[in-house]
C-alpha cells in the first residue's frame, strides 16, 4: 500500500500532484499547522485546483468560488456521506448508519431533519426564548458572591458555552431532572449538567484526532468518557426525560424500530446529536459577541435594532419571560449580518466528497479535471471568506457587510463575475447543515437576551482574540486566547 502511495504519479489531465517527501503522512503537518495559510501558498503555486496527500488520502482541493457549482451538483460521482458515514460512527462509537445492517435509516434520519426547519422551527424558537432566559436568570441566582447587580468577571468563552449547552440540550432534549427550573438550582441539577458539560468538553479536546482516526484506545481516558457520555443518553434514561423536542422524540421512535441498534448504539446517535447541535453553535456565539463588545458602533446599532423590535417588552426581561417570535427575530437584519459576518471570520469547515469512480470533473467549459475512484474532492470556504477579491478588507470585521439599504446583502463579485457560494459555514447542496435556521436563530436569541438583561464589557489590557487553527478543516475555530469580560444584571430592573 505504502508502495502504491510513493509510487503516484501525475497522469495526463489530473491536476499538479503534491506530495510532499514523507511517506503517508504527505503534507498533514502542514496542514494540521495552519491549513488556511499552507493552502493559499499552493494555489499561488499551482493555480485554483491541486490535489495533495494527506495522511494517505489524496485530497483534491478547489479553491475557486466559481468553480464550487460544479463540484456541488456532481452529486452522483462525488458522495459526500461515504466520509461522514465513516468518520461519525467511529468518532461517536455507533455502527455505520450505511452499513447494509439497518436498511432506510440513513433516508429516514435525513427526513427527520426538517424537524428542525420549517414549521417545525416556531416551536424549538419557543421553547429555546424560554430556556435562554431561565438558563441565564438561574446563573445569577446561584452566583454564590455579592448583590446580583455587582459586576461580575469571567471567561466570555465559558461564559456562551455554559449558557448555551444548557439551553440548548434543555430545548432539544428535555429536561432528565423533574425538580423545578424556576428556583434555585439543586446540588443534584447543578451536577448532571456540569458533568455533561465538563464530559463533553474533554471529548471535544480530543474530536480533531477521532475525526482523523486516530484510535480511541490510544487517546488515554477519551474512551471511559466517551462511554459516560453515551450511557447518559441510554434510552431506559430518556424514557425519563420530560418534554423532549419533537424531534428528538422521532428520533427515538425511528431507533427502536431498528432491532439491530443496540440500546447504547441509539444512546451513541443522540449523544453525536449533541455534539452537532452545540459544537460549532458555541464557539460562533463567542465570536458573535466578542466582535460586538470589540466595536462600539456595532454594539449600539444591533442594540437599537433589538430594542426597536422587543419594543416594550424590553423593562420587564429581568423578572418575566420575554417572547420573541421568529417572525420578530427574522426582521433583526444587522443582527443576522453582525452573526454572518463572525461565521465569516471564524468558520473553516472543508466541504468533502469521495470520489465514486475515476472520472474527469467539468468546471468551466474550458477545463476539467481527472479525480480517481476513492480520492477526495474538497471545498474550502475559508479560502473564499478571506478573498480580498470578494471582500474587501477580508481580514476586518465589519457587522453590516452584509445589508445593503435595509435589506440581507445577496450580491457578491469575484472580478466582475457575481458568485453564488460567496458564505458557506454551513456547508453546501444536498449535505448542507439541517441545523442552519435553528442555529442562526439561537444565536439572535442568546444575543437578544444577555444584551436586554446585562451589561457587559471585555476586559481592558487584553490581547486580541486569536483564532485556534488546530481545529481547521472542523467547523468554527474556538479562540486561541482566553477573553476576560465583566458582566451584571442591568440596573433598571432591579429597581423596579
Ligand atoms: C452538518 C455547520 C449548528 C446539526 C453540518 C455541516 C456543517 C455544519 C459545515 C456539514 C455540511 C457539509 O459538509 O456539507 C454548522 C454550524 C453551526 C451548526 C457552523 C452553528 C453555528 C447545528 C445545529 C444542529 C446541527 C444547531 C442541530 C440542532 C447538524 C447535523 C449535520 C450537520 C445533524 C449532519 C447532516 C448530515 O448528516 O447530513 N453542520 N452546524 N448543526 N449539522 Fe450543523
Amino acid at each position: 500500500f505504502l508502495h502504491l502511495l510513493l509510487r503516484r504519479r501525475r497522469r495526463e489531465g489530473e491536476p499538479p500532484l503534491i506530495k510532499g517527501w514523507i511517506p503517508f503522512l504527505g503534507k498533514a503537518l502542514e496542514f494540521r499547522k495552519d491549513s488556511y495559510q499552507f493552502l493559499q501558498r499552493l494555489q499561488e503555486k499551482h493555480g485554483d485546483v491541486f490535489t495533495v496527500l494527506i495522511a494517505g488520502k489524496y485530497m483534491t482541493f478547489v479553491m475557486n468560488p466559481l468553480l464550487y457549482p460544479a463540484v456541488i451538483k456532481q452529486g452522483k460521482q462525488l458522495d459526500f456521506h461515504e466520509f461522514s458515514d465513516a468518520a461519525a460512527s467511529t468518532t461517536f462509537g455507533y455502527p455505520a448508519v450505511r452499513s447494509g445492517r439497518f436498511p432506510g435509516m440513513s433516508e429516514r434520519i435525513q427526513k427527520l431533519f426538517l424537524l428542525l426547519q420549517g414549521p417545525a422551527l416556531n416551536s424549538l424558537t419557543h421553547r429555546m426564548m424560554g430556556n435562554l432566559q431561565r438558563v441565564v436568570r438561574q446563573h445569577f441566582l446561584s452566583w454564590g458572591g455579592g448583590p446580583e447587580c455587582d459586576w461580575r468577571r469571567d471567561g466570555l468563552y465559558e461564559f456562551c458555552e455554559r449558557v448555551m449547552f444548557e439551553a440548548t440540550f434543555l430545548t432539544l432534549y428535555g429536561h432528565p431532572s423533574r425538580a423545578n427550573t424556576e428556583t434555585k438550582k439543586t446540588s443534584e441539577e447543578i451536577c448532571w449538567i456540569d458533568t455533561l458539560r465538563e464530559n463533553f468538553k474533554k471529548f471535544d479536546a480530543k474530536f480533531p484526532l477521532l475525526i482523523a482516526r486516530v484510535p480511541i484506545g490510544l487517546l488515554g481516558k477519551t474512551k471511559s468518557i466517551r462511554e459516560e457520555l453515551i450511557r447518559f443518553f441510554h434510552p431506559c434514561r430518556m424514557a425519563e426525560w420530560s418534554s423532549p423536542s419533537e424531534f428528538v422524540q422521532m428520533r427515538t421512535e425511528l431507533f427502536h424500530q431498528y432491532d439491530t441498534l443496540k440500546d447504547l448504539d441509539r444512546a451513541a446517535h443522540h449523544f453525536a446529536m449533541l455534539w452537532a447541535s452545540v459544537g460549532n453553535t458555541i464557539p460562533a456565539c463567542f465570536w458573535c459577541v466578542y466582535h460586538l463588545l470589540s466595536d462600539p458602533q456595532a454594539l449600539v446599532a444591533v442594540k437599537k435594532e433589538i430594542v426597536d423590535v422587543v419594543g416594550e417588552q424590553e423593562t420587564s426581561i429581568c423578572n418575566d419571560d420575554v417572547t420573541l417570535t421568529r417572525e420578530q427575530l427574522d426582521r433583526m437584519i444587522y443582527l443576522e449580518s453582525a452573526i454572518n459576518e463572525s461565521l465569516r471570520l471564524s468558520s473553516a469547515s472543508m466541504n468533502i466528497r469521495v470520489v465514486q469512480e475515476d472520472f474527469c470533473l467539468q468546471l468551466e467549459p474550458q477545463c476539467s479535471v481527472c479525480v480517481r475512484k476513492g480520492d477526495i474532492v474538497v471545498l474550502h470556504p475559508q479560502s473564499t471568506h478571506l478573498d480580498p477579491d470578494i471582500y474587501s478588507n477580508p481580514q476586518q470585521y465589519q457587522f453590516d457587510r452584509f445589508v445593503k439599504d435595509g435589506k440581507e446583502k445577496t450580491e457578491f463579485y469575484k472580478g466582475d463575475q457575481k458568485i453564488r457560494y460567496y458564505r458557506m459555514p454551513f456547508g453546501s447542496g444536498a449535505t448542507m447543515c439541517p441545523g442552519r435556521f435553528f442555529a442562526i436563530n439561537e444565536m439572535k436569541q442568546f444575543v437578544c437576551i444577555i444584551l436586554l438583561m446585562c451589561d457587559l464589557e471585555l476586559a481592558g489590557d487584553q490581547q486580541e482574540a486569536t483564532l485556534d487553527t488546530s481545529r481547521a478543516g472542523l467547523g468554527i475555530l474556538p479562540p486561541a486566547n482566553h477573553i476576560a469580560f465583566r458582566y451584571r444584571l442591568k440596573q433598571h430592573s432591579t429597581e423596579q
